[in-house]
């Protein structure tokens, strides 16, 4: 079960930086946050320390920032700590010690795969400019999700504007656009979720070597997978506790009536509506749209739902925690037939370089 933390913490690693970088970086973004992971204390995007190698210097450069920082971002920053069970000054350094081992989902810290390490003003370009990219798609879905409730139908333009964004943000830097997928908590679920797994699946397209136009129209699927919720009542779609079978049933025509509201967008490639339309749908035939039976489920299809289930089961609800990785992999892995396909399944979690009790071999 996950920790305190609504979501997994951060993949990227950085250089160490001592405390004035730490105040500067801070500076850049609106809720920093402290977290644990195995040895490593991480501040948002940045590991400053191993905490076992060099814990009182952890400490005392932690103690260090909140000494400079106002007093408002000092208290959210220790408030922060406390709900994560890490130690936010010298004095408090013992508990690190005793602090879990791993606070949530944790990501694979491989030093081979660590990017080559950047100067803090790099870091904080790339980071604060990927944040802009990240905030504006949020801000496209939330607009395509309006039109799509005033008028049945969306705007293209914005969507695939958004769309080309991401996929080369993917490519310029797909580990911290992933990671904001992880650690990003503004806005409204419905449209972070949007965006998290358009990225997710342009990450897994771009892995494959998918290019061009192929890449955007998986990116549209993605970004309006569940379009169809629009016409979902409000009760329903915001309802905090678990829903009737009735109202289950009234939530599953999201399938159908996003497959409509996406084809009768002038302009929308027909990969869209068929993402929309089969991403409940499961190898082993279960999952809705009921009477919908499929020899097999486009390759798009199948990414977005792997995706979708990650990013829904790792963000934390009114109605369920933060599951860890390996719970969700144990859903996507879940059945006598497989629901999802296994070797994309593995790449996925190859791709984000997750973290497994026993390592990838587990996989
Ligand atoms: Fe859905
Ligand atoms: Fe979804």
């Amino acid at each position: 079960m996950a920790g305190p933390v609504g979501r997994p913490p951060k993949m990227s690693r950085f250089t160490p930086l001592p405390s004035e970088r730490i105040a500067e970086w801070h500076a850049t973004v609106s809720d920093s946050a402290l977290r644990a992971l195995d040895e490593q204390l991480l501040l948002d995007l940045l590991v400053i320390e191993e905490v076992d190698a060099r814990r009182r210097q952890v400490a005392t450069i932690v103690s260090d920032y909140l000494r400079t920082a106002d007093r408002e971002t000092a208290a959210k920053f220790e408030l922060r700590c406390r709900d994560l069970g890490v130690a936010a000054s010298p004095a408090a350094a013992a508990p690190l010690e005793h602090s879990p081992r791993r606070v949530d989902a944790g990501r694979a810290h491989d030093s081979e795969q660590v990017p080559p390490l950047q100067p803090p003003g790099g870091i904080k370009d790339s980071s604060g400019e990927m944040r802009e990219r990240y905030l504006s798609a949020v801000g496209a879905a939330e607009t395509a999700w309006d039109a799509a409730a005033a008028d049945g139908a969306i705007d293209l333009d914005a969507a695939e504007r958004a769309i080309d964004d991401l996929a080369d943000a993917v490519t310029r830097d797909r580990r911290l656009i992933v990671a904001l997928t992880e650690t990003e908590e503004s806005g409204h679920y419905t449209f972070t979720h949007m965006v998290n797994v358009a990225i997710l699946m342009l990450d897994q397209a771009r892995a494959l070597g998918i290019d061009g136009q192929l890449l955007r129209d998986m990116g549209l699927g993605a970004l309006l997978h569940d379009i169809g919720k629009v016409l979902t009542p409000k009760e329903i779609l915001d309802k905090p506790v678990r829903l009737t079978p009735a109202e289950f049933e009234i939530m599953q025509r999201h399938t159908v009536d996003g497959a409509t509201i996406l084809r009768r967008t002038p302009g929308m490639p027909a990969l869209a509506p068929v993402v929309a339309f089969e991403h409940h749908l499961r190898l082993d035939g279960s999952g809705y749209p009921a009477a919908a039976r499929r020899e097999r489920l486009n390759l798009g299809t199948m990414m977005c739902s792997i995706a979708d289930v990650y990013d829904a089961m790792r963000s934390q609800r009114t109605y369920q925690p933060a599951y860890p990785a390996d719970r969700i992999l144990a859903v996507l892995r879940s059945g006598r037939k497989p629901q999802f396909d296994p070797d994309l399944v593995q790449r996925f979690f190859e791709l984000l370089d997750i973290r497994l009790p026993g390592g990838l071999a587990s996989l």
